[in-house]
């Protein structure tokens, strides 16, 4: 069946030989893909949202498709809509604004911005600094605290005793923001009781889904979050878009991020008023080919999702079995959840050594911190080497990295 799913893929004939297992970094793109955005640029490259012309009106209606699909593809809620960013990073960086803005009026669906204890943000060790830096970015200006969820040394969430009713005690925590999926274990983090804390508390609660949007996408709809955060690339579409996802009357009431064409309702020399969401977020032209090729990516994430699962589940069994018995460390096996997303260390190798010697041997893997700087500290390494599984991968790649993890210990001596 692999040799099926790769057929469509025309990274692999162009690179005979090559192992590639960072799809955590980026998915490959898919045919159908690449030909939605060629179509786009070739055949129907006018701009939308502005034309009288059918043309245009035709290009707006499949944006707005996309759209939709876009957030429905993460979520079953009612007045859910998506509006297009950059990318996660970008979709972090408007709901931190927004979020801590005092001109957002958004305590009629978040009860906890009525409490007059101090605001407290709540994030993990686990993060993406993507949902860290953002924050930091305001919530120092604007009187915000962050507390930060301890993890373990194989990447768990490890809080302590009553650490929910301890910052409670102090703060009021207005916005929980947690990754489902680490980019670094695969890990997939129990976020349940953090889900229920904020419902509890009338907190917002944020999934950072990048990672989890093509694993686990049932389980991000399952938590019904207030936001949820990804990019398309990861999900076999195109760099340079991605969507945040939310409810409309929750947007509607969030103060506007970038100003500029396309999200005004009337500019006067003194100030102006704005459309409502999504449109009040979406300043000046978007990616538009790029969100072409994000519908046909959600279609073709949709129609694999169940050979994704079963993909992901071999590999990990096959791959945790076999990195186990290799004489390495393999941080996150001891995680109930999880997919097959390894980070490893070789004993007295430093990650950027092992990441060469294995693309000396054709083998495409990550190395580094990973955007996760504190995620390392609490795995005690400056840095690891990582290798991502997609169901375009085979067993066949997993002896390779085997063998691959020999050739550098043998180099090294280890
Ligand atoms: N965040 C991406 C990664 O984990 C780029 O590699």
């Amino acid at each position: 069946m692999q040799k099926d799913i790769r057929a469509g893929f025309p990274f692999f004939p162009a690179n005979p030989g090559i192992v590639y297992l960072d799809s955590a970094a980026t998915s490959l793109k898919p045919q159908g893909v690449i030909d939605a955005l060629t179509k786009y640029n070739a055949r129907e490259s006018v701009n939308i949202h502005r034309g009288v012309y059918r043309l245009s009106q035709r290009a707006t209606d499949t944006v707005e498709t996309v759209r939709k699909k876009a957030a429905e593809f993460v979520s079953d809620a009612a007045e859910s809509t998506a509006v297009f960013t950059k990318g996660t990073t970008d979709s972090f960086n408007l709901l931190a604004h927004t979020l801590t803005s005092a001109k957002s009026d958004i305590k009629d669906f978040f009860p906890a911005y009525t409490s007059a204890k101090p605001a407290a943000i709540l994030l993990s060790d686990s993060e993406h600094h993507a949902n860290i830096v953002p924050w930091q970015i305001f919530a120092a200006e604007r009187g915000y605290k962050i507390f930060f969820i301890p993890v373990d040394g194989d990447g768990n969430f490890a809080p302590p005793e009553n650490f929910l009713e301890d910052i409670s005690a102090s703060h009021t925590v207005r916005i929980i923001s947690l990754s489902l999926q680490s980019n670094v274990t695969g890990i997939i983090h129990d976020l349940a009781p953090y889900r229920t804390f904020a419902a509890e508390t009338g907190a917002v609660f944020i999934i950072d889904a990048a990672q989890a949007v093509i694993h686990a996408p049932e389980t991000i709809k399952a938590l019904n979050p207030d936001f949820v955060c990804y990019s398309a690339h990861k999900l076999f579409g195109a760099t340079g878009v991605g969507v945040l996802v939310g409810r409309k009357p929750v947007l509607d009431n969030c103060d506007v991020y970038q100003g500029g064409g396309g999200m005004i309702a009337l500019v006067e020399r003194e100030k102006s008023t704005y459309l409502e969401a999504p449109a009040k977020f979406e300043a000046g032209t978007q990616a538009v080919g790029e969100i072409y090729a994000f519908g046909a990516a959600l279609d073709f994430a949709g129609e694999n999702q169940s050979a994704i699962h079963s993909t992901d589940n071999d590999l990990r069994h096959y791959a945790d079995e076999r990195l186990q018995a290799a004489g390495i460390r393999v941080f996150g096996l001891s995680a109930k959840s999880r997919s097959p997303i390894y980070s490893f260390e070789i004993p007295g190798v430093h990650a950027h050594d092992t990441g060469t010697l294995l693309d000396e041997q054709d083998i495409c893997v990550r190395a580094g911190h990973h955007c996760c700087q504190l995620l390392m500290r609490s795995l005690g390494v400056p840095a690891t080497a990582r290798a991502s599984f997609l169901f375009y991968n085979t067993r066949d790649d997993v002896d390779r990295l085997i063998d691959g993890i020999g050739y550098v210990k043998k180099i090294f001596r280890k």
